[in-house]
């Protein structure tokens, strides 16, 4: 596990740069967290403008629609690709958010 930020649930889409990669942090209306990287696995766009809805946990991006399930890791759901998300299972520990790479 590595140690990404600390814990400071906010509405909408947070980002921030590790390891070379932009990653996008959501949570949930329990204020679990979710991460993923900042690019869509359709044309490689950015996603931090993308509609999140924390009731149903999807990810709509915002250049063709593709809508990705964060429940299941980032899977789509629908839309111009079969891929899924870049996505990292975390955990908060502490006051702090840690992500699996
Ligand atoms: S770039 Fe995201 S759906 Fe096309």
């Amino acid at each position: 596990m590595k140690k990404l930020c600390a814990y400071t649930p906010e509405d909408g889409i947070q980002t921030l740069p590790l390891m070379g990669l932009s990653l996008c942090i959501v949570y949930d209306k329990n204020l679990k967290p979710y991460v993923f990287e900042n690019r869509c696995s359709h044309k490689d766009r950015p996603l931090d403008k993308s509609e999140w809805n924390k009731d149903t946990l999807q990810l709509i991006c915002p250049f063709h629609k593709a809508i990705f399930s964060l429940e299941n890791e980032g899977k789509c759901i629908s839309g111009p690709t079969e891929a899924p998300l870049v996505f990292f299972p975390s955990e908060v520990i502490e006051g702090f958010i840690y992500i699996q790479l």
